[in-house]
C-alpha cells in the first residue's frame, strides 16, 4: 500500500498480519515514512516508529535511547518499563554507541554485560542513530522474548528507518 505525501495512514492500516518478515517491512516502511514525514517533532516520530513496529511485529520491547552527555537516556518505547540511562560502552546499547553499529544479539544470556530491563527478554537488536559527522546521538533498540529472532534482514530494514531520523 502506498501513500501520497499528504496522506498519513490510521492506526488500524497498520495491522499487517500476513507474510514474511520482509514482506511486513515492506508494507511497513512506506506507511511509517509518510506518517513521519513533514513532521518535524522528533519525540512525536521515534514514539510512532516504536509503537508501529511493536504492533506489526509484536515485539516484546521497541524504543529509542537518546544520548545526553555520557550516557544513554530512555527516550519514547513501547512496552514494559526500562532501565532508564545506560553508559557508553554499557550493555548491548552502550557498546552499539561505543562501536558505531549495529549488533544482533542471539542470545542476551551469552553477551558479556548484557542488561537486563526484563528476565523476559531472551534476543536483541540495537542499531545506532548517526548524524552526517558520524556521532551517534542515540539508538533503536528491539527486544524479542524468543531467542534468535533477529538477522540481517531486521538490520537492513531498520538501518534503513534509522537512517530518516
Ligand atoms: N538490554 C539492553 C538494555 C536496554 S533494554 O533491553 C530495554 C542493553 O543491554 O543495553
Amino acid at each position: 500500500m502506498f501513500y501520497k505525501i499528504d496522506e498519513k495512514p490510521m492506526a488500524e492500516d497498520l495491522h499487517i498480519d500476513n507474510g514474511s518478515k520482509e514482506e511486513k517491512y515492506n508494507v511497513l516502511l512506506p506507511q511509517l515514512r509518510s506518517l513521519i514525514i513533514g513532521e518535524e517533532d522528533l519525540i512525536a516520530n521515534l514514539a510512532n516508529i516504536a509503537a508501529a513496529l511493536k504492533e506489526t511485529f509484536r515485539f516484546f520491547w521497541v524504543g529509542f535511547y537518546l544520548v545526553k552527555g555520557e550516557e544513554l537516556v530512555l527516550g519514547p518505547f513501547q512496552g514494559p518499563i526500562a532501565c532508564t540511562r545506560i553508559r557508553k560502552g554499557r550493555g548491548v546499547c552502550g557498546t552499539a554507541w561505543e562501536k558505531v553499529r549495529t549488533l544482533i544479539i542471539p542470545n542476551v544470556d551469552l553477551f558479556p554485560g548484557h542488561i537486563a530491563c526484563s528476565t523476559l527478554s531472551r534476543s536483541e537488536i540495537v542499531v545506532p542513530l548517526v548524524h552526517e559527522n558520524g556521532s551517534v546521538w542515540g539508538i533503536l533498540d528491539v527486544d524479542s522474548k524468543n531467542l534468535n529472532d533477529f538477522d540481517d534482514t531486521d538490520a537492513y530494514f531498520l538501518e534503513e528507518v534509522c537512517s530518516w531520523l
